[in-house]
């Protein structure tokens, strides 16, 4: 890592699971609009390694390796990270579950335990460890989804997925609670059905056409105190 991205006076973006997807979407969308980039993954050879390389500002997107799962690596890179700010830090990384007709009664255990071990355990524990590394005035985002809303769960499916991310939501809000008053800014994002791995085939959305309006959403936060669970166009999504 250089010091050349401390020095500059470019916004920065940490953004944790950003190898592929919506992360390293994010990560392109953010370049692009001028701001350095910091964005981990887990393996070598992943998309963000192709947006560092490409990018004509050698120091403009650098890559970090983390699993979130591992709280050893998130304590290594919170130390190596030691002295940076950013702007706004964002844990994107998530799984979903690969039963999604399950209940939650039908899941192995297994599968239970890597998905909220993801979601829910390894998420807050990156947003605790990287929070701390964001300026006044930023924004502490994390990855959440609209199915994370027990207000808006109508008819079910993704019953594990569902529960991740309502449990992160209330993580984050206990979160929030410890940290009233202060700032910066807690975002739950809740980007809509966008085409991804993970989102699939069938999701009526592009990155190409959603991830500006995330980065709109979170660029406007800032300033702001408070936990809010937005949707991409801003507007809250019930709890
Ligand atoms: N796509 C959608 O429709 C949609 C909708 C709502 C919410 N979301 C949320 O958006 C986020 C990104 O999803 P996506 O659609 O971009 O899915 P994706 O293409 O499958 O990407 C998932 C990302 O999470 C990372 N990740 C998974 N486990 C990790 C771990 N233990 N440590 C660090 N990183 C980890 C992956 O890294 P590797 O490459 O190393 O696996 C990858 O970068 C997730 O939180 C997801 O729940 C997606």
């Amino acid at each position: 890592m250089t010091t050349s991205a401390i020095e500059r006076n470019n916004p920065a973006i940490l953004i944790v699971g950003a190898s592929r997807g919506l992360g390293q979407a994010m990560g392109a969308e953010f370049a692009g609009r001028g701001w350095r980039v910091l964005g981990t993954v887990r393996a070598p050879g992943t998309p963000l390694h192709g947006l560092a390389a490409e990018h004509p500002d050698a120091d403009a997107v650098e890559v970090e390796t983390l699993d979130m799962t591992d709280p050893d690596q998130i304590l290594a890179v919170r130390d190596r990270l030691s002295g940076r700010a950013f702007d706004i830090v964002f844990v994107n990384g998530g799984v979903a579950n690969r039963t999604p007709q399950a209940t939650l009664a039908e899941v192995s255990a297994e599968e239970f335990v890597h998905v909220m071990a993801t979601n829910v355990l390894g998420v807050m524990r990156a947003e605790e460890a990287f929070g701390p590394l964001t300026r006044p005035g930023g924004v502490i985002g994390v990855m959440s989804s609209g199915q994370g809303s027990v207000a808006n769960n109508a008819n079910g499916v993704n019953d594990l997925y569902r529960a991740s991310k309502a449990a992160l939501n209330q993580a984050m809000a206990s979160y929030a609670g410890r940290h009233a008053g202060e700032g910066p800014a807690l975002v739950l994002m809740a980007p809509g059905w966008i085409r991804t791995d993970l989102g699939g085939a069938n999701a009526p959305f592009g990155v190409e056409e959603a991830m500006p309006q995330i980065v709109d959403v979170l660029i406007a936060q800032q300033g702001e105190t408070g936990l809010r669970y937005l949707d991409r166009n801003g507007r809250a999504v019930p709890w």
